[in-house]
Order: C-alpha cells, then structure tokens, then sequence
C-alpha cells in the first residue's frame, strides 16, 4: 500500500528522463499525472521521457504557449497540457476533463505541467511534485490518488490498490515493500 510518497532522488535530466520513460512504458490508458514545480524543475523533461517510453519520435516541445500537445503515434495518445500561463476561471472553461473521462479524446495519457492550477481534478491520478532543493539536490514525490467518486480534494477516501501493481511494473517504484526513497 503506498500511504505516503514516494520519494525519488534525480542525480541528472537523464535520471528524470528514464523515470519518465519506465512510466510510458507501463502506465495504462487514462492515466493521469499532475505535475507541479517550480520553474524549471524538470517537468516537461519527465514528459519528454514518457513520450519516449510510449515510443512516440516527435519532439516533444513545452506547450507553454500551445496549451495543449497531442500525440497520436505512440502506444497510447499522449496529451501533454502547460496551464501556466492559465489561472483556474481560464481552465475551467478549457473542459479538461475530456481528456481523462473517455467522452471526447481516446483515452491515453494525460500530463500537465503547473497542476495547481486546475480547478477540478480526475477521480485518480499520480500527483509528481518536482523539487529543486540546493541542499538535498533535485527530487520529486510521487503519490498515487484514487478515489471512489470524483474527488474534490487529496484527502478523501484513498483505495491505492490500481496503481501499486502499475507503479510496481515500472521497476523503479517497488511492490508492498517498496521502499520510499529511490536514487536514480
Ligand atoms: N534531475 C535533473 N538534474 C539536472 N537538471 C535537470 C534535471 N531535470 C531536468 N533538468 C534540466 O532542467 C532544465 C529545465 O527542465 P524542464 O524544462 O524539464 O523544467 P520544467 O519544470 O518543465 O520548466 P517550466 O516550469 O519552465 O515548464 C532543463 O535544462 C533540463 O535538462
Ligand atoms: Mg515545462
């Protein structure tokens, strides 16, 4: 059960990369990742290694200015958002949750940078928060949130049975016994 986060150490963007692609290479259709950190703190790296471990070969860009980039020739589509430039009344009106509730997009994976900005977010999801720490070095937290109705906040009912076997499958992050600090 993983009732608290994961911490992992990232020595370099290569270490973020190749989390970002264990993560492609296993995450299933609909899953959704909520990145926050500071500028700079290697969001879009992570994305450009799930990019990779869904085997899609564009370049993948910062949608900083674009919102929204899609890509369809992977494993599964990858939809990678950059809401910084938004505040929560702009998304809200975006209607993201076609990305995760199966109605309009093809279900894949959903990435977006600058998460706090959401007004509203999906019943499950992985929350990343990267971390830029000039005395513990670069790190991020990683938590898996599932809960039984939509959820309106972090703290309801968790059932994390879903994502420990998917989040297992990555060798990266363990099973029961997963340990909660990881160096890459
Ligand atoms: N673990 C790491 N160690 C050292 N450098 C890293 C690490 N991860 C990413 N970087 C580097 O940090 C820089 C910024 O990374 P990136 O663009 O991914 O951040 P970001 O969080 O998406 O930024 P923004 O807030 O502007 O969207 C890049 O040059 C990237 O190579
Ligand atoms: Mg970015």
């Amino acid at each position: 059960m993983q009732d608290q986060a994961t911490t992992i150490f990232l020595s370099d963007a290569a270490a973020t990369r190749s989390l970002g692609v264990a993560l492609g290479q296993t995450l299933p259709a609909g899953s959704v990742l909520l990145l926050e950190g500071e500028l700079g703190s290697g969001k879009t790296t992570l994305v450009q290694g799930l990019g990779e471990g869904l085997g899609i070969q564009d370049t993948i860009d910062s949608p900083t200015f674009t919102l929204i980039n899609e890509y369809f020739e992977g494993r599964l589509p990858l939809y990678h958002l950059d809401l910084y430039r938004l505040n929560k009344t702009a998304t809200a009106e975006l209607s993201l949750e076609t990305y995760w509730d199966g109605t309009e997009a093809e279900l894949g994976i959903v990435a977006i940078e600058w998460a706090e900005r959401l007004p509203y977010k999906p019943a499950n999801y992985l929350a990343i928060h990267l971390i830029y720490d000039v005395n513990r070095g670069r790190h991020l937290t990683i938590r898996a949130i599932s809960q039984g109705n939509s959820g309106q906040d972090d703290h309801g009912q968790d059932n994390h049975g879903q994502w420990d076997a998917v989040l297992a499958a990555t060798g990266v992050l363990g099973d029961d016994d997963r340990p909660s600090t990881v160096y890459l």
